[in-house]
């Protein structure tokens, strides 16, 4: 609009000096005319251009659009009463990750408490983009016909909207599992101890409401360097640190906690950083994430070498590829004492 504007004004200028012809009249006029113009352009600020550049900074690059009405494409509405089960395991996937979900239903995703319906599970995504997106929506249809156990939401899937898969996955699991008595959201690089897990949920040390375990990490420095990928302007998040949360890689809560989460996120200005996003909403509801009994079962940096026994002692360990988590879970499976 601020290009049709200028050549209007022009147009005006020309046509008033033309008709001038440099009589007193005439440039009396036409500053007449110019002081309207000039007048008009402080009582009524030019919205033109400025308007959407302006919404554009506000918002920045670090606007989440949640909450929003997202659909679910893919769907299991019944899974949770169908299997009744006691903890339902999220699994957020970028749609471009077919291997990593065949490696997790070939190895703990196919678990025989999984099997028997004591554990769900479920892979959680949304839109492709790119090039060769339609290909792989197909893809993703044939893939949910043959195993159950896709959903998908309609936002583009990418790193910034982690936080919008997050609540939406929490909006899922109150609508869908009110019977369930965990949820847990796992990353699709996870080696994950089904076993384990459940031995530590049910253990009757943990509590089952305002509930949430994982790696907590406490004092986390928020990010001021623009160049960082974890980067977050004053305006978007305050405050120097962020307060106590599980990290993103695997936590676990009582089913209590959806529900409760969601209710205070309507005050609470998503980030992109999903876990630390958690933490915020916990923050306001006052509950504290509290580590597992077991701190060493929950691991980020693994020792290089790879160790059976060390490996069939832990809950979630971080791994560097669909074939590493394969490998490893087969081996730990061997028949024969692990240690
Ligand atoms: C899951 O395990 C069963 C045997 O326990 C096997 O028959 C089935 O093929 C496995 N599924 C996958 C996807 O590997
Ligand atoms: C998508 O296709 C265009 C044109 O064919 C190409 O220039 C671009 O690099 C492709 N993008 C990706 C991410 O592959
Ligand atoms: C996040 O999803 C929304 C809704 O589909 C989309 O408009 C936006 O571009 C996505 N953001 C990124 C960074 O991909």
């Amino acid at each position: 609009t601020i290009f049709i504007q200028e050549r209007d004004y022009l147009t005006f200028l020309s046509f008033s000096l033309s008709t001038s012809k440099c009589s007193r009249r005439g440039v009396l006029v036409f500053l007449m005319m110019l002081g309207i113009l000039c007048l008009l352009y402080f009582v009524s600020p030019p919205h033109w251009g400025t308007e959407f550049h302006q919404t554009y900074e506000d918002a920045g690059p670090y606007y989440v659009a949640y909450p929003q009405n997202y659909r679910f494409i893919l769907d299991h509405p019944q899974k949770c009463k169908q299997h009744n089960p006691l903890l339902v395991v999220i699994v957020p996937v970028a749609p471009q990750h077919t291997e990593a979900r065949h490696a997790i239903r070939k190895t703990w995703g196919n678990d025989s408490l999984v099997q028997h319906g004591t554990v769900v599970v479920l892979f959680l995504l949304g839109l492709p983009s790119g090039n060769n997106s339609k290909t792989l929506q197909l893809r993703i249809h044939q893939e949910n016909l043959q195993h159950q156990d896709l959903l998908q939401i309609d936002f583009i899937d990418s790193y910034r909207n982690l936080t919008i898969k997050t609540m939406v996955m929490l909006e899922w699991l109150k609508e869908r599992c009110p019977q369930t008595l965990f949820a847990a959201k796992v990353d699709d690089d996870i080696l994950l101890n089904i076993r384990g897990l459940m031995m530590m949920l049910l253990s009757p040390s943990v509590p089952l409401s305002n509930y949430i375990t994982g790696l907590v990490w406490y004092g986390n420095v928020v990010i001021r360097d623009p160049s960082n990928k974890f980067y977050i302007p004053h305006n978007v998040y305050p405050n120097s640190v962020y307060p106590p949360y599980p990290l993103g890689m695997c936590y676990i809560m009582s089913m209590d906690l959806p529900e409760k989460i969601l209710q205070v996120s309507k005050e609470i200005k998503p980030i992109f950083i999903e876990d630390a996003y958690i933490g915020l909403c916990l923050e306001r509801l006052n509950i504290a994430p509290t580590n597992p009994p077991n701190l060493d079962q929950f691991v980020v940096n693994p020792p290089r070498v790879y160790n059976r026994c060390y490996y069939a002692k832990r809950i979630a360990v971080m791994t560097n590829s669909p074939n590493q988590l394969i490998s490893y879970w087969t081996d730990i499976h061997q028949p024969g004492p692990a240690c």
